[in-house]
Protein backbone atom coordinates (compact mmCIF):
# COMPACT_ATOMS: atom_id res chain seq x y z
CA UNK A 1 0.00 0.00 0.00
CA UNK A 2 1.22 3.29 -1.01
CA UNK A 3 2.05 6.01 1.79
CA UNK A 4 0.34 9.36 0.92
CA UNK A 5 1.40 12.81 2.80
CA UNK A 6 -1.48 15.55 2.55
CA UNK A 7 -0.28 19.32 2.84
CA UNK A 8 -2.94 21.85 3.54
CA UNK A 9 -3.43 24.92 4.96
CA UNK A 10 -6.68 25.47 5.85
CA UNK A 11 -10.44 23.80 6.13
CA UNK A 12 -9.08 20.96 5.27
CA UNK A 13 -12.24 19.67 3.12
CA UNK A 14 -10.05 17.40 0.04
CA UNK A 15 -8.21 16.07 3.09
CA UNK A 16 -11.22 14.42 4.62
CA UNK A 17 -12.93 13.53 1.24
CA UNK A 18 -9.32 11.65 0.60
CA UNK A 19 -9.92 10.03 4.38
CA UNK A 20 -13.22 9.43 3.78
CA UNK A 21 -12.39 7.51 0.20
CA UNK A 22 -9.39 5.03 1.53
CA UNK A 23 -12.37 4.00 4.55
CA UNK A 24 -14.58 3.08 1.93
CA UNK A 25 -12.09 1.41 -0.12
CA UNK A 26 -12.70 3.38 -3.51
CA UNK A 27 -8.92 4.65 -2.55
CA UNK A 28 -6.30 2.24 -1.56
CA UNK A 29 -3.77 4.06 0.24
CA UNK A 30 -2.72 4.93 3.71
CA UNK A 31 -2.81 8.65 4.85
CA UNK A 32 0.00 8.64 6.88
CA UNK A 33 0.91 12.03 7.64
CA UNK A 34 -0.68 15.60 7.00
CA UNK A 35 1.99 18.62 7.10
CA UNK A 36 0.65 22.06 7.73
CA UNK A 37 2.22 25.58 7.25
CA UNK A 38 -0.78 26.27 9.52
CA UNK A 39 -0.36 24.85 12.88
CA UNK A 40 -4.20 26.38 14.22
CA UNK A 41 -5.94 25.73 10.67
CA UNK A 42 -9.17 23.28 11.01
CA UNK A 43 -7.46 20.11 8.62
CA UNK A 44 -5.11 19.65 11.54
CA UNK A 45 -8.39 19.09 13.93
CA UNK A 46 -9.37 16.92 11.59
CA UNK A 47 -6.22 14.90 11.32
CA UNK A 48 -6.04 14.97 14.90
CA UNK A 49 -9.53 13.43 14.96
CA UNK A 50 -8.42 10.60 12.60
CA UNK A 51 -5.77 9.80 14.19
CA UNK A 52 -3.35 10.53 11.61
CA UNK A 53 -0.20 11.87 12.11
CA UNK A 54 0.43 15.43 12.06
CA UNK A 55 2.92 17.63 11.17
CA UNK A 56 2.75 21.32 11.56
CA UNK A 57 5.47 24.51 11.23
CA UNK A 58 5.41 28.20 11.31
CA UNK A 59 7.12 29.06 8.02
CA UNK A 60 7.84 32.43 9.57
CA UNK A 61 10.08 31.13 12.35
CA UNK A 62 12.40 30.04 9.60
CA UNK A 63 15.08 31.87 7.38
CA UNK A 64 13.84 30.61 4.44
CA UNK A 65 12.17 28.39 1.88
CA UNK A 66 14.39 25.75 1.94
CA UNK A 67 15.22 25.67 5.86
CA UNK A 68 11.70 24.57 6.64
CA UNK A 69 11.45 21.74 3.61
CA UNK A 70 14.35 20.24 4.45
CA UNK A 71 12.96 19.74 8.14
CA UNK A 72 9.55 18.33 6.08
CA UNK A 73 11.74 16.20 3.81
CA UNK A 74 13.19 14.73 6.81
CA UNK A 75 9.31 14.20 8.49
CA UNK A 76 8.60 12.41 5.28
CA UNK A 77 11.55 10.06 5.28
CA UNK A 78 10.51 9.10 8.54
CA UNK A 79 6.88 8.29 7.71
CA UNK A 80 8.16 6.24 4.40
CA UNK A 81 6.04 8.46 2.45
CA UNK A 82 5.50 7.80 -1.09
CA UNK A 83 3.11 10.40 -2.78
CA UNK A 84 2.24 13.82 -1.85
CA UNK A 85 -1.08 15.45 -2.50
CA UNK A 86 -1.35 19.19 -1.90
CA UNK A 87 -4.96 19.96 -0.71
CA UNK A 88 -5.39 23.60 -0.31
CA UNK A 89 -1.61 24.03 0.34
CA UNK A 90 -1.09 27.55 -0.33
CA UNK A 91 2.24 27.82 -0.98
CA UNK A 92 4.67 27.04 -3.26
CA UNK A 93 7.03 24.19 -3.40
CA UNK A 94 10.30 24.03 -3.60
CA UNK A 95 13.12 22.02 -5.39
CA UNK A 96 14.10 20.44 -2.02
CA UNK A 97 11.23 18.52 -1.83
CA UNK A 98 10.65 18.66 -5.84
CA UNK A 99 13.33 16.65 -6.55
CA UNK A 100 13.35 14.42 -3.98
CA UNK A 101 9.96 13.34 -5.25
CA UNK A 102 9.51 14.53 -9.03
CA UNK A 103 6.44 13.02 -10.62
CA UNK A 104 5.10 11.83 -7.21
CA UNK A 105 3.68 15.25 -5.78
CA UNK A 106 -0.22 16.84 -7.16
CA UNK A 107 -1.74 19.31 -6.60
CA UNK A 108 -5.93 20.13 -7.04
CA UNK A 109 -6.55 23.68 -8.15
CA UNK A 110 -10.59 25.05 -8.22
CA UNK A 111 -10.54 26.53 -12.10
CA UNK A 112 -9.62 25.07 -15.69
CA UNK A 113 -6.13 25.81 -15.93
CA UNK A 114 -4.21 27.44 -17.38
CA UNK A 115 -7.04 29.94 -16.34
CA UNK A 116 -7.23 31.81 -13.10
CA UNK A 117 -3.72 30.24 -11.40
CA UNK A 118 -3.25 30.95 -7.88
CA UNK A 119 -5.10 32.65 -5.29
CA UNK A 120 -8.97 33.00 -5.25
CA UNK A 121 -9.38 31.13 -8.66
CA UNK A 122 -13.14 31.08 -8.12
CA UNK A 123 -13.00 34.98 -7.22
CA UNK A 124 -11.10 35.30 -10.53
CA UNK A 125 -13.64 33.25 -12.71
CA UNK A 126 -16.41 34.87 -11.45
CA UNK A 127 -14.84 38.38 -12.20
CA UNK A 128 -14.13 37.39 -16.02
CA UNK A 129 -17.35 36.24 -16.24
CA UNK A 130 -17.30 33.18 -18.03
CA UNK A 131 -20.22 30.64 -18.33
CA UNK A 132 -17.95 27.66 -17.36
CA UNK A 133 -14.55 26.89 -14.60
CA UNK A 134 -14.25 23.62 -13.25
CA UNK A 135 -10.91 22.33 -11.37
CA UNK A 136 -8.15 20.34 -12.07
CA UNK A 137 -5.57 17.72 -10.86
CA UNK A 138 -2.22 18.23 -12.34
CA UNK A 139 1.57 17.32 -11.40
CA UNK A 140 3.27 19.88 -9.12
CA UNK A 141 6.53 21.75 -10.42
CA UNK A 142 8.10 25.07 -9.09
CA UNK A 143 5.75 27.40 -11.10
CA UNK A 144 2.48 29.02 -9.38
CA UNK A 145 -0.26 26.04 -10.86
CA UNK A 146 1.65 25.05 -13.81
CA UNK A 147 2.70 21.80 -13.94
CA UNK A 148 1.48 19.09 -16.44
CA UNK A 149 -2.75 18.28 -16.18
CA UNK A 150 -3.96 15.23 -15.08
CA UNK A 151 -7.32 15.26 -14.93
CA UNK A 152 -9.67 18.16 -15.47
CA UNK A 153 -13.34 18.78 -14.93
CA UNK A 154 -15.97 21.33 -15.68
CA UNK A 155 -18.65 23.38 -14.06
CA UNK A 156 -21.04 25.91 -15.20
CA UNK A 157 -21.57 29.13 -13.81
CA UNK A 158 -24.91 30.26 -14.14
CA UNK A 159 -26.90 33.16 -13.82
CA UNK A 160 -26.77 35.33 -10.18
CA UNK A 161 -23.63 32.59 -9.08
CA UNK A 162 -22.33 33.15 -5.93
CA UNK A 163 -18.63 32.87 -4.73
CA UNK A 164 -20.14 30.57 -2.34
CA UNK A 165 -22.38 28.50 -4.81
CA UNK A 166 -20.07 28.11 -6.99
CA UNK A 167 -17.60 27.36 -4.39
CA UNK A 168 -19.87 24.70 -3.29
CA UNK A 169 -20.16 22.95 -6.60
CA UNK A 170 -16.66 23.37 -7.27
CA UNK A 171 -15.62 21.39 -4.15
CA UNK A 172 -18.26 18.84 -4.34
CA UNK A 173 -16.77 17.95 -8.18
CA UNK A 174 -13.33 18.40 -6.19
CA UNK A 175 -14.35 15.74 -2.92
CA UNK A 176 -15.08 13.09 -6.10
CA UNK A 177 -12.31 13.58 -8.42
CA UNK A 178 -9.20 13.77 -6.12
CA UNK A 179 -9.81 10.54 -4.86
CA UNK A 180 -10.58 9.15 -7.99
CA UNK A 181 -7.16 10.39 -9.36
CA UNK A 182 -4.77 9.72 -6.56
CA UNK A 183 -6.32 5.75 -6.86
CA UNK A 184 -5.27 5.86 -10.47
CA UNK A 185 -2.07 7.03 -10.09
CA UNK A 186 -1.34 5.19 -7.14
CA UNK A 187 -2.84 1.74 -7.92
CA UNK A 188 -2.37 1.24 -11.98
C1 LIG B 1 -9.69 23.80 -2.61
O1 LIG B 1 -10.80 24.30 -3.32
C2 LIG B 1 -8.47 23.72 -3.50
O2 LIG B 1 -8.79 23.43 -4.83
C3 LIG B 1 -7.91 25.11 -3.36
O3 LIG B 1 -8.07 25.43 -2.01
C4 LIG B 1 -9.27 24.80 -1.53
C5 LIG B 1 -8.96 24.12 -0.22
O4 LIG B 1 -10.14 23.68 0.38
N1 LIG B 1 -6.53 25.17 -3.76
C6 LIG B 1 -5.98 26.20 -4.38
O5 LIG B 1 -6.56 27.23 -4.64
C7 LIG B 1 -4.51 25.99 -4.77
N2 LIG B 1 -4.03 27.01 -5.62
P1 LIG B 1 -10.11 22.62 1.58
O6 LIG B 1 -9.10 23.15 2.61
O7 LIG B 1 -11.49 22.60 2.12
O8 LIG B 1 -9.68 21.28 1.03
Amino acid sequence: MKRIAIFASGNGSNFQAIVDAVKTGELKAEISLLVSDKPEAYCVKRAEKENIPCFTFDPKRFKNKEVYEKMILKKLEEYNIDFIALAGYMRLVGPTLLNPFEGRIVNIHPSLLPNFPGKDAIGQALAAGVSKTGVTVHYVDEGMDTGQVIEQRSVEVVDGETHDSLQQKIQKIEHQLYPFVLNKLLNT
